[in-house]
């Protein structure tokens, strides 16, 4: 892989030699859903899967970015002098804005580089390929502009910076903390609202974790995320007149019962169950993980898939369809939806010697119901961004 991607990178840019190699990892959130933007607790681990960056300094302050997963584009040419964003630019918008975010942080950017690259994980999946992109970025930026003092997290912050302020979309900080913090065979469980974070081993003993991709295209999926997000901040609003509190995540559900006829519309006191019941089932989830209780983890990997469908509503029927099938299958220990939702995956923790059955039975109903196949895919938990030997 690392031979194919730099003789690629000599024939689309020319020259020899000094061109270094990264990878980012994409992400896959194992309970926690919209809590990261709500001050609660998200539990994801970095993939293995993610993208591969090859990248060659320059002596001016050009940009030269290829892609291979859209090599029909050929060379996109930008300079650090014209980082505005612009819709045409599709995933350049990326990489430019984690070099406009860093100059607006006020670090030093002083000349461009070329660029080759190569991402592995699905397209358009929820496993957070802009994420990955971003925190590839930041990486390649650290090491080329001497940002020592840039931390993982300062990068991953730098990342979703760039995806609020310059790609418009309102993220929390749960898929760039994930990508640039993650840890070979250990999930993160983070506090969103302190950045404090526990490495859990990921001791899954006879069984593995499967995603399986919806295929659907998330379609408005970004401006019905700014939604859900705006419900739940004028939730906490309506909350924060009769009771004392920073954010959702600060509430327990005893709390939250007690306090939600301040919420003036029953939409938004749905919005906020889910987010109140999600931190605490998440909090519930790590503790059955450390305790080697999985099967009361993946019980609360369906209740939080309910919870999604019903009171969060980001799921659709695809979504639902592979959830429902999986619950049913034997073997299965739990069953979710995964990342923001409105399409994306399913992320399942399924026993060894039933993964096959699995896969076949939940993409047959998947076929015979949505009129597309859904793609399986059995991955590991795998090391936060970083630079790669040669
Ligand atoms: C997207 C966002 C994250 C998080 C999830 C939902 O992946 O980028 O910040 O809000 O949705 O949990």
């Amino acid at each position: 892989m690392k031979e194919k991607l730099l003789v690629e990178f000599s024939k689309i840019f020319g020259g020899d030699g000094q061109a270094e190699l990264f990878f980012s990892p994409g992400r896959v959130n194992l309970i926690g859903e919209h809590t990261d933007y709500n001050g609660g607790h998200v539990f994801p681990c970095a993939l293995t899967i993610g993208t591969y960056g090859v990248v060659r300094k320059r002596a001016d302050r050009k940009l030269r970015l290829y892609s291979m997963n859209f090599s029909g584009t050929g060379i996109w040419e930008t300079s650090l002098d014209e980082l505005t964003p612009c819709p045409e630019d599709r995933w350049t918008n990326y990489p430019k804005g984690v070099l406009w975010a860093l100059q607006e942080k006020g670090y030093e950017v002083p000349f461009g580089f070329d660029l080759l690259v190569y991402g592995n994980i699905p397209n358009g999946s929820g496993l957070s390929s802009s994420a990955s992109l971003e925190v590839l970025i930041g990486t390649i930026a650290k090491k080329f502009y001497g940002l020592d003092m840039l931390t993982m997290e300062e990068i991953a912050k730098i990342g979703q910076y760039s995806e609020n302020h310059y790609n418009g979309v309102n993220c929390g900080i749960m898929d760039q903390f994930a990508v640039a913090m993650g840890k070979k065979n250990h999930a993160i469980y983070l506090d969103t609202a302190t950045l404090e974070y526990e490495y859990a081993p990921l001791e899954l003993g006879d069984a593995r974790i499967v995603i399986a991709c919806s295929n659907k295209k998330r379609g408005l999926a970004d401006s019905a995320y700014n939604t859900r997000r705006s419900e739940c901040e004028t939730a906490l609003q309506e909350l924060q007149q009769v009771v004392k509190v920073d954010t959702l995540g600060d509430l327990s559900e005893e709390e939250f019962e007690q306090y939600k006829d301040a919420i003036k519309d029953p939409v938004r006191v749905r919005r906020a169950r889910h987010a109140v019941y999600e931190n605490q089932r998440t909090r519930k989830a790590a503790e059955a993980l450390k305790k080697g209780d999985l099967a009361e983890f993946g019980r609360l990997m369906n209740e939080s898939h309910v919870s999604l469908r019903d009171d969060y509503e980001v799921t659709g029927i695809e979504l639902d369809t592979l959830a429902e099938t999986a619950w049913e299958q034997p073997g299965v220990i739990g069953s979710r939806m995964t990342g923001a939702g409105f399409g994306g995956c399913t992320v399942s923790i399924v026993k060894n010697d039933a993964i096959d059955a699995f896969i076949e039975n939940v993409g047959r109903k998947y076929e015979s119901v949505i009129g597309y196949a859904a793609d399986f895919y059995v991955v590991e938990a795998g090391d936060g961004a970083r630079r790669l030997s040669k």
